[in-house]
């Protein structure tokens, strides 16, 4: 029976993730945009996996250039995380942020909780998105709190220490 498509993305919906944005470069292009399908793989050897959407811009740079970064935002950047998922600012969004090059070449964004540098170990096309695992080139990190997405709004953790 088919699965209705409603009930399958309010299930999803229930999931609380982190937000990042994954950036890549090709040649003297450069990209991101804003992905919450991340996730750690293997710690030995250090892999990691993103999913885009094939008909994204971002997808097609990684397909050429064959590395990314994952920049997992801080819970203030918000903002970050609504240009990198935004159409209007899509030929815009690395001129609206501060950022370095990493080893890759992959934009890192200034501020961010961590920056994890990789280039494509594999990549499985399934449905509308591509997996893309990733091999762990480079990684930095700070201390921060981190910015969550839950049931389609950003959320922040309720510490208690
Ligand atoms: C919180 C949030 C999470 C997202 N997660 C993903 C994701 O995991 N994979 C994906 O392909 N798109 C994801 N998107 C959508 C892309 O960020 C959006 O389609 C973007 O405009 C694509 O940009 P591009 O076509 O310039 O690469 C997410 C958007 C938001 C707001």
């Amino acid at each position: 029976m088919p699965i209705d498509q409603y009930a399958f993305k309010e299930a999803l919906r229930s999931w609380a993730s982190g937000v990042t944005v994954v950036t890549s470069r090709a040649g003297d292009k450069v990209h991101g945009m804003t992905v919450s399908a991340f996730s750690s793989v293997s710690a030995d050897p250090p892999l990691v996996l993103v999913c885009a959407n094939s008909g994204s811009t971002t997808h097609g740079i990684i397909e050429e250039g064959g590395v990314f970064a994952v920049n997992i935002l801080a819970e203030h950047q918000q903002e970050v995380s609504n240009v990198f998922a935004s159409s209007e600012y899509e030929d815009s969004r690395l001129e609206r942020v501060s950022w370095t090059e990493g080893k890759t070449g992959a934009p890192l964004i200034d501020e961010a909780l961590a920056s994890i540098e990789c280039e494509v170990a594999s990549a499985h096309r399934e449905g509308s998105h591509t997996i893309y695992i990733g091999r762990v080139e480079a990684v930095h990190s700070t201390d921060a709190a981190p910015l969550l997405y839950y049931k389609g709004g950003y959320r922040s953790l309720l510490r208690d220490d």
